[in-house]
């Protein structure tokens, strides 16, 4: 049963102080009847900071946005223009509705009245607006404020997830970020939802946003079970521990976050059950099976349990000899495999802390390059230069 939740009754006091550049909103309106819509009213509602703000314009959107000035960038198509208004990314719309063509692509859309523009919306706590002039009052058709009370998920109409089955991915991360649930009839709807209509660009899109989530584990999990995805074997243990790997270093500076989560929610499958069952008994072999993985592929291992990782990413793999193959050649080796072996080698005796300095690295790589006489530096150390 979804909690209640404290709802800001004093909303004309929330938008104020979190968009100090109303007047100047305001001003570029010029008489056009502006209203905050979507995240905007219902993240403030929740006493959260939403991401951007999206005001609907009854009237030109361009025309505002163009007034506001800025870097303005337009979507005639849409009725949509974007810039930013002091420290937030300001989205205009004009009041529109959509009619899609097809189910999954992307809608057609004309002018139309506020009541239109809301009705069009994917969920009802998205379909709230709020005037930014006039009198301040909720505009809440489609009861929107009842359900972010209690933390639900409702579309506004039978047909959402087929006009536009993203909705489905939309929700999940809303319930993720939210901790809302779908409402019972909302759920029904979604199990019927086809992504497969969806051009893959968009449900990519769609799944990177859930991605990039602080909630990003919770989301790709709600979508699978949701059946809107299909996980990769093991995904609800890999996503909290490929999470909390990348909360800190090594592992945050080894994988870019959105990625790796979904690489651990969906695949692909890589080298990570290799080596994570692998079990190196020295540096120079660990290195050996990790250079050539994926950072990707490193977590996932990590994540499996290969501990030895840790130790790769944070200092093995930094690991470099001071001579190069150019010392090499000009102590008498011919350019070619044999200057690759004699480093090969001199790395792998640095790594497993044989031989340390210029002078041992080049004698080890000498001799490992065919070249001079080099004895081995630990006579205990039978694994030696061929
Ligand atoms: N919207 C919709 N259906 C979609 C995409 C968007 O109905 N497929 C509507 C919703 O009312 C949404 C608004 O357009 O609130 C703005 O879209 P977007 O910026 O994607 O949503 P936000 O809710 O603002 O998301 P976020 O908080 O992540 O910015």
């Amino acid at each position: 049963m979804p909690t209640s939740r404290r709802i800001e009754t004093d909303l004309a006091a929330a938008v104020s102080s979190a968009i100090p550049g109303l007047d100047r909103l305001r001003e570029a309106a010029a008489g056009a009847p502006l209203f905050l819509v979507g995240g905007g009213v219902r993240d403030l509602m929740l006493d959260r900071r939403p991401v951007a703000l999206d005001v609907a314009v009854k009237g030109d959107a361009a025309a505002v946005a163009q007034r506001l000035g800025g870097d303005v960038l337009e979507h005639e198509r849409f009725l949509t223009a974007a810039t930013r208004l002091g420290d937030w990314q300001l989205d205009l719309t004009s009041t529109r509705t959509e009619t899609y063509p097809a189910p999954g692509a992307l809608p057609e859309v004309k002018p139309a009245s506020l009541e239109e523009d809301l009705a069009r919306r994917d969920f009802t706590v998205n379909a709230i607006a709020w005037p930014l002039q006039g009198e301040p009052q909720l505009i809440d058709p489609h009861s929107g404020r009842s359900d972010l009370e209690s933390g639900l998920l409702r579309v506004l109409h039978e047909r959402s997830f087929v006009d536009d089955p993203t909705r489905a991915l939309r929700a999940a991360r809303y319930a993720a970020r939210l901790g809302f649930e779908l409402e019972r009839r909302t759920a029904e709807l979604l199990k019927e939802a086809d992504l497969g209509s969806v051009s893959a660009d968009r449900r990519a899109a769609e799944l990177l946003k859930i991605a990039l989530e602080p909630e990003a584990a919770s989301g790709l999990q709600l979508a699978a079970e949701w059946g809107l995805v299909r996980p990769r074997h093991g995904a609800a243990e890999l996503l909290p521990a490929v999470d909390a790997l990348l909360a800190q270093p090594p592992w945050s500076e080894i994988a870019a976050r959105p990625r790796a989560m979904l690489v651990a929610g969906l695949g692909p499958v890589g080298r990570e059950t290799e080596l994570a069952a692998a079990a190196p008994s020295r540096p120079s072999e660990a290195v050996e099976l990790a250079r050539d993985a994926r950072p990707e592929e490193l977590l996932l291992a990590r994540a499996m349990g290969a501990e030895w990782l840790d130790d790769y990413v944070r200092d093995w793999r930094h690991v470099a000899l001071e001579i190069d193959g150019s010392d090499l050649v000009a102590a008498g080796v011919p350019e070619g495999p044999a200057v690759g072996r004699g480093l090969e080698e001199a790395l792998r005796r640095k790594l497993d802390g044989k031989i340390t300095g210029r002078d041992q690295e080049m004698r080890v790589a000498l001799e490992a390059a065919g070249q001079g006489g080099a004895g081995n530096e630990d006579p205990e150390d039978d694994d030696g230069v061929a």
